[in-house]
């Protein structure tokens, strides 16, 4: 068998292992529930060969939206899984009378993949009966998403959202959201006593730190005092950040309704209302020249942020950057691989807080690795795209199906450079949708 095929076969049998009634787990022990923009990537990685999956992920998904539109970060399928902390009880979403109780859930989202995911459903099977009345079924539910973010998200109707927890992002404990939690006081956050599970299952260098997770603990505790989705939470949080990735992605998602609408004859001027303001806002307020990137906002302390970090590159994939834009975003690249770097790293590899193993300070991400390439295709800029899906798929295949990977090539040389879980879902897909997509 050739190299591609077999690690493609490889791919599946991770998602066949992970695949649970109707949804897929991003691993097994670590995360034991359906994650929101995980699955997302799943079902991009089942449309390929097993349509059917590839809908049972988003239906399962969609069995967890509330009343006010959101759609969590975790769905508690199960109810005796007891490996992860902080589940169901913990969060107690009771607390909003319509969050969902049955599936339970979080009490917070994660970047709003859905939109995008949706129409990469429909293009891979334009003509599918069964797919074609999906997205008319999903379509309405994903508006109500986006108008969750709109409406309780954006406190200045600004067109850009807020997040006020880093689990929100998709990038946990990236360095960017450091000077923000530093404004919690815990020594007077009075925190409930808990027990971490993570660090039981992987090594805890390459985890959050005890200080991080006391932040976690804080903030959920913050929004369940707010009802997950009250006023209060822009007012009382220290953590308010308007985040790149998870504006980049919403636009993103935007466009691809008003693609699906146009097809289908469906209304879409709320959509493009708020996709007109957010694209403008976005490049008036996110561009920083002299990083040459897109950074986050921090509205509590008024400032953008000073670090060049992976989401940024997202706005790639979403079509925001012009020409100019565009082109220092991948001189960027260019640079990091000149310096023997596998790209794409997750934060700045010349600054003092980059760790190569240490999750979101660092180290390459497989689904990021998944929506850069499609940017820097989307500009024409071949080599890096190239670069971009060689370097995942090399380091897949010398470790393994791992959540995150080193990016420095002497180490990925000489060391075990796979961090974190291994047989990771969103690492399956992205390959075999890499591989299959060229
Ligand atoms: C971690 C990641 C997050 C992901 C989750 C499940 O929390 O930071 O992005 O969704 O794991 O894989």
């Amino acid at each position: 068998m050739n190299p591609q095929t077999e690690l493609l076969e490889r791919a599946k049998s991770v998602l066949q292992k992970n695949l649970r009634n109707g949804f897929t787990i991003p691993r097994d022990k670590l995360y034991p529930f359906q994650w929101n923009w995980d699955s997302g990537f799943v079902s991009i990685g089942f449309a390929n060969y097993d349509i059917d999956a590839a809908i049972n992920e988003i239906n399962s998904l969609l069995s967890g939206q509330w009343e006010n539109g959101m759609i969590p970060h975790i769905i508690f399928h199960s109810e005796t899984e007891n490996t992860y902390f902080p589940n169901w009880d913990f969060w107690d979403t009771t607390v909003n009378a319509g969050a969902s109780q049955k599936p339970k859930t979080s009490g917070i989202s994660q970047p709003p993949v859905l939109g995008f995911v949706l129409e990469n459903l429909l293009q891979k099977h334009p003509d599918n009966p069964k797919v074609i009345d999906f997205v008319k079924y999903a379509f309405p539910k994903i508006v109500q998403y986006h108008n969750f973010w709109y409406q309780y998200r954006d406190a200045k109707k600004e067109g850009l959202v807020f997040i006020y927890h880093p689990w929100e992002s998709g990038r946990d404990n990236s360095p960017i959201w450091d000077d923000a939690l530093n404004l919690i006081d815990l020594k007077n956050a009075d925190l409930p006593k808990y027990t971490r599970q993570d660090t039981k299952i992987s090594d805890a260098k390459e985890r959050p730190t005890t200080r991080q997770y006391d932040e976690y603990v804080y903030l959920l505790e913050l929004g369940k005092r707010h009802q997950y989705d009250g006023k209060g939470i822009a007012e009382e949080s220290e953590f308010l950040i308007q985040d790149s990735l998870i504006n980049a992605v919403l636009i993103r998602s935007n466009e691809a309704l008003i693609n699906i609408g146009n097809r289908f004859g469906f209304d879409t001027k709320k959509v493009e209302e708020w996709q007109q303001q957010s694209i403008r806002m976005f490049n008036e307020k996110l561009w920083n020249e002299d990083l040459a990137t897109y950074t986050g906002y921090d509205l509590r302390q008024e400032k953008a942020f000073p670090y060049w970090e992976i989401g940024g590159l997202t706005a790639l994939f979403a079509n925001i950057p012009n020409a100019h834009q565009a082109k220092k975003m991948k001189a960027y690249l260019n640079n990091l691989i000149q310096n023997n770097f596998l790209i794409v790293p997750s934060f700045d590899v010349n600054h003092p807080l980059y760790d190569s193993k240490r999750y979101w300070r660092g180290p390459i991400w497989p689904q990021m690795n998944w929506m850069i390439y499609h940017g820097l295709k989307q500009y024409q800029f071949e080599n890096e795209a190239t670069a971009v899906k060689d370097n995942f798929l090399e380091l897949v295949q010398k470790f393994g199906f791992h959540e995150y990977f080193e990016a420095q090539r002497h180490l990925v040389e000489t060391t075990n450079g796979g961090y974190g879980g291994d047989n990771f879902s969103w690492t399956a897909s992205s390959v075999i949708d890499l591989i299959l997509n060229p």
